[in-house]
């Protein structure tokens, strides 16, 4: 935790980045990525767009930490045996079954087209662990990041703000040709993660994005996940 060859990193020329409509359309979540690492000084660029996150009160409450080399191999390991183990420690809840109506269809559409593009069937149960499980090798990626917070109140405005972060960090990794998959399960094992980083427990771990070059090749990279229209979604009024 104590190096920080990122800051030091001498600054690149990435001006040659997608226009915005390019890189919101671009990018998606990558599920296979290749083994060489990004450069220290991309990885910083891209931190440097994501500080532009707005949050409430310009508070900034995300407190990132980005895992890679050995120290990744150590966590990917110790989330592997947690998982195996069972021993689930959560910060935030996720009640996937809580989902009701359109969101549900939507969330269950998203499990049977990512299962049939893994060929894994509904019921075969070993197989879609064996498929949930790549979420702890962080999809090949050879950096993730975890993404904590302080708790304020009922978490859910800061927990907002981490929203705001996690996607422009997003972006900044689509707009330079990179890829990145938000994954809330890493976020199921906190106090494993806090335990491998050495990070305090008032931090509050809500969500990891694993993040490379995109192994466009891969045929996990294969799915792209529909939006609903418009409408939907958006309600107009004057
Ligand atoms: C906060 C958040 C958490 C997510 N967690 C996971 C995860 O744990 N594992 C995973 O494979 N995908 C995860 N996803 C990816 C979603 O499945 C994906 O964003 C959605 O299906 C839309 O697809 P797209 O990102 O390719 O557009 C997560 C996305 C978000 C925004």
């Amino acid at each position: 935790m104590t190096q920080d060859p990122i800051s030091a990193a001498t600054s690149v020329d990435d001006r040659l980045m997608l226009p915005f409509d390019e890189t919101v359309r671009v990018r998606r979540s990558y599920r296979d990525f290749l083994a060489e690492p990004l450069p220290n000084a991309v990885i910083r660029e891209v931190l440097l767009d994501a500080q532009h996150a707005p949050s409430n009160c310009n508070t900034q409450p995300w407190n990132m930490h980005i895992v890679s080399g050995a120290k990744r191999d150590d966590l990917s390991k110790a989330l592997h045996e947690a998982n195996v183990a069972g021993r689930l420690t959560p910060d935030f809840s996720w009640d996937e079954g809580g989902f009701e109506g359109r969101y549900d269809e939507r969330r269950r559409e998203q499990g049977a087209i990512y299962y049939r593009n893994l060929g894994v069937a509904r019921d075969d149960r070993e197989s879609r662990a064996k498929a949930s499980g790549v979420n702890f090798s962080f999809f090949n990626a050879p950096h993730v990041a975890l993404l904590f917070m302080p708790v304020v109140g009922d978490s859910v405005r800061v927990a907002g703000d981490l929203g705001m972060y996690g996607q422009t960090f997003l972006l900044a990794l689509a707009a330079r040709g990179l890829g990145g998959v938000p994954q809330t399960v890493l976020g199921l094992y906190a106090q494993t993660v806090r335990d491998v980083l050495g990070v305090s427990q008032d931090l509050k771990l809500l969500y990891g994005i694993s993040f490379g070059y995109p192994d466009e090749a891969a045929s996990a990279n294969r799915v792209r996940m529909g939006r609903d229209e418009l409408a939907r979604s958006v309600t107009f009024h004057s």
